[in-house]
């Protein structure tokens, strides 16, 4: 069994990595945030993420059999992570509940020995019984009290286990999102994030004490200087995850086109969009969008059986195909995911500058690796 470690709050570590930093990058699908990326924020002693949502995109085989492309893209993709971090801080998996794949990448994430599983886009009910106690730390990304509460009920009688920490993404969040189409629509609906920070953080810390350790708290959704992190602390959070701002980092996993898309886009050019997928996200309006808006549907012509509930006689268009193109860098043809403050991405830099800028001075009160 691996040696888990929650040090100080919100610094979490498996055998001997550890955080040094409290940062969270966020997933992003499909191959915004593979190795590379995850590599890059590890080496600076925070948890990079890898995305397995159709990771093996690149793999020649993938047309034919997406399934084993990418549980090998995954494998590859965490060695890479892993030597480019220099052994610091933590390598995880995103993986979305809705995709087919979700047992299989989460296994094999931790046959490869990943050291976090962080997951969302619908409740994570079973992921205790995919990994191991002791192999992997595990979190679910939540919208709210509730959603973190039926969590940790769900885990608790079920599998007497509890998370090693919790997510929980707001409105201003990109990719997928946990709230309806209604609520984000609506101003006056939408919740902060700061409220949801103090909601999750009524419903977690109870359960500390019978987990027999901290439950740190990360925040999503809308961070992206000093004082947005200072704020969710002061709210209760522990620490943050953040995405969005990643997308402009030489180390993006991403083309370069797909990076400019994000560089010139602006707020006025994002839509919350109904995604096939079944949930609201929030996204660039391309002319992909643009021509499902006119025409109602563009049929798919292949499928590589992404997501659970798909129907692909019905599906508006296939979200697959349209990442795919988007990663590669197709503006025509893509589906552009963005959070909401794409304003404030104006210029490419390095994983380095962004961490340094952020944490300079909690890098050097805390020095790499953190002592337990
Ligand atoms: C391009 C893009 C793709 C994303 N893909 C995923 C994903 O595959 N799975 C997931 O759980 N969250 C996904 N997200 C959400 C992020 O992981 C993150 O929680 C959120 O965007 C944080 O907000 P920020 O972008 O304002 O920092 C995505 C976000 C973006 C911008």
């Amino acid at each position: 069994m691996k040696k888990i470690i929650h040090c100080c709050r919100g610094l979490l570590g498996i055998r001997d990595r550890v955080m040094s930093i409290p940062l969270i990058q966020g997933g992003m699908g499909v191959g915004v945030s593979l190795g590379r990326l995850a590599g890059s924020i590890a080496k600076k002693g925070g948890i990079g993420c890898i995305s397995t949502a159709d990771c093996g995109y690149l793999e020649e085989d993938f047309e034919t059999h997406p399934e084993e492309a990418n549980l090998r893209a995954l494998h590859k993709e965490i060695q890479k992570a892993r030597e480019i971090s220099d052994n610091n801080g933590l390598i995880a998996i995103n993986a979305m509940v809705a995709t087919q794949q979700y047992d299989d990448a989460v296994k094999c994430a931790v046959e490869d020995g990943i050291d976090a599983v962080i997951s969302g886009a619908g409740l994570p009910t079973s992921l205790p019984s995919l990994v191991p106690e002791g192999s992997a730390l595990i979190a679910p990304i939540v919208s709210g009290g509730r959603a973190a509460g039926l969590i940790l009920k769900v885990w608790e009688t079920k599998y007497n286990r509890y998370p090693d920490f919790v997510v929980v993404e707001g409105p201003k969040a990109g990719g997928h999102l946990g709230f309806t189409s209604e609520t984000l629509d609506d101003q006056a609906k939408t919740p902060d994030i700061l409220d949801l920070i103090r909601e999750v953080s009524e419903v977690i810390r109870p359960y500390e004490e019978k987990a027999g350790h901290a439950i740190p708290l990360y925040a999503a959704g809308g961070f992206w200087d000093r004082e947005d992190i200072e704020n969710a602390i002061q709210a209760g959070a522990d620490g943050v995850q953040m995405a969005t701002r990643f997308i402009g980092t030489y180390e993006c996993d991403a083309a370069q086109g797909y990076k400019d898309v994000l560089i010139r886009g602006t707020s006025r050019d994002l839509s919350i969009i109904k995604s096939p997928v079944g949930m609201p996200g929030r996204a660039l309006m391309t002319p992909l969008l643009q021509r499902v808006k006119r025409e109602g549907r563009i049929a798919p012509l292949h499928c590589s059986r992404c997501i659970k509930t798909c129907n692909i006689a019905k599906v508006p268009y296939c979200i697959t195909n349209a990442l795919i193109e988007a990663v590669k860098g197709n503006y025509e043809e893509g589906l552009f995911f963005s959070g909401a403050n794409i304003d404030r991405l104006t210029k490419m830099c390095h994983v380095s500058e962004i961490i340094d800028e952020l944490f300079a001075e909690m890098i050097e009160r805390i020095p790499v690796p953190v002592k337990c």
